[in-house]
């Protein structure tokens, strides 16, 4: 009995309405799952223009979805679909945005000084029981929290691409954060239908920190001449099992992403539990042209251009 008091008792405090900062990829794949589970969501963006593309590529994900679930049931999964873009409004100011919200999720640009400002902003704005999240793969956590009066209510929710497809979520406590807090967003990953994994606030948390110098390893590897692109990818996702090969996820995730997670890295080296083991210097020089041409078809980066041989 005391268990199923607990579990009511939880239930009652469980997240419900989420505002989600930030239309991109990993936005629109957050405020959808955020919704498909049954979440209150809105999503904010700068542009009502923004905002009706990130509507847009929910919609055409959740048909991929409709395509398999409801495959004899066209009528079902209109209606799926329906309920589900249903639970998503948008707007465009983001504290009026935070006015009923249980939790925010930030994934905006890759941007200390710009986040700061938003949360600074949105802990006036927000109900005290508000609990605030980024889902950076670059900055630290702590240093985006200090701009709020809310630390214990602060953490990471670290979401992965294609968030619809990837089962895990890292969740990230800062020292500062509640167990209260933590169990919250534990549950409300769980509540997503993600496995979720516990992280402390340390550069590329779990999946970055062994995924990308992994990364630059076969970029090396390419540029010693070692192997061609086209092998080391063939040679991972056949010997290794990984669903893309290294070169074939840079540009899924895009080389952009890539570069700050790395510069994040290179940042932390500083601190003293930080990024010891791995030489990164990262010049990133727009003007090379691509000796590798990605599906993203923006990727117009030399491996050179992005690293800085030890
Ligand atoms: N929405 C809905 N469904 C999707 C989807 C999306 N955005 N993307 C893919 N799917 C579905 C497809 O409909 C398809 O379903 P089906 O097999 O039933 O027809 C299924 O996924 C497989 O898709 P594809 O056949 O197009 O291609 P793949 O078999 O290669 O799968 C993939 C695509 C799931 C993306 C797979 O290649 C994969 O897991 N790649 C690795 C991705 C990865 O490692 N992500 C993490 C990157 S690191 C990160 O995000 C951290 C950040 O900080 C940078």
């Amino acid at each position: 009995t005391v268990r199923s008091f607990a579990t009511t008792s939880s239930r009652q405090n469980a997240i419900k309405t989420v505002t989600v900062i930030g239309g991109g990829l990993m936005g629109s794949g957050i405020a959808q799952v955020a919704a498909t589970t049954g979440h209150q969501v809105v999503m904010v963006d700068q542009t009502d223009d923004i905002l009706g593309k990130s509507k847009a590529s929910i919609q055409k994900s959740l048909q991929r979805v409709v395509k398999k679930k409801f495959a004899e049931d066209p009528k079902g999964g209109e209606q799926f679909v329906s309920d589900i873009l249903g639970r998503i409004t948008t707007q465009t100011d983001s504290n009026a945005a935070v006015a009923n919200s249980d939790l925010v999720i930030e994934a905006i640009v890759e941007n200390i000084d710009v986040k700061k400002k938003l949360f600074s902003s949105l802990d006036k704005a927000a109900p005290q029981h508000t609990i605030f999240t980024s889902n950076t793969s670059s900055l630290p956590i702590g240093d985006i929290a200090v701009s709020t009066q809310r630390q214990d209510r602060f953490g990471g929710l670290h979401f992965f691409n294609p968030v619809p497809m990837m089962k895990l979520l890292e969740v990230v406590r800062i020292p500062a954060t509640s167990d209260e807090t933590f169990n919250k967003l534990s549950d409300f990953g769980k509540a997503m239908k993600k496995t979720t994994v516990d992280c402390k606030d340390t550069p590329g948390f779990i999946v970055n920190r062994l995924l990308v110098p992994y990364t630059i390893e076969a970029m090396r590897m390419v540029e010693r001449g070692d192997a061609s692109f086209k092998d080391v990818d063939t040679a991972m996702k056949l010997g290794a099992g990984y669903p893309m090969g290294p070169f074939e996820l840079s540009d899924y995730v895009g080389l952009d992403t890539m570069k700050f997670i790395l510069d994040g890295m290179e940042g932390s080296r500083l601190h003293p539990e930080g990024y010891a083991t791995y030489p990164f210097n990262f010049p990133l020089n727009s003007d090379t042209p691509s000796s590798y041409e990605g599906k993203r078809g923006y990727v117009r980066y030399t491996c050179s251009a992005i690293i800085d041989r030890p």
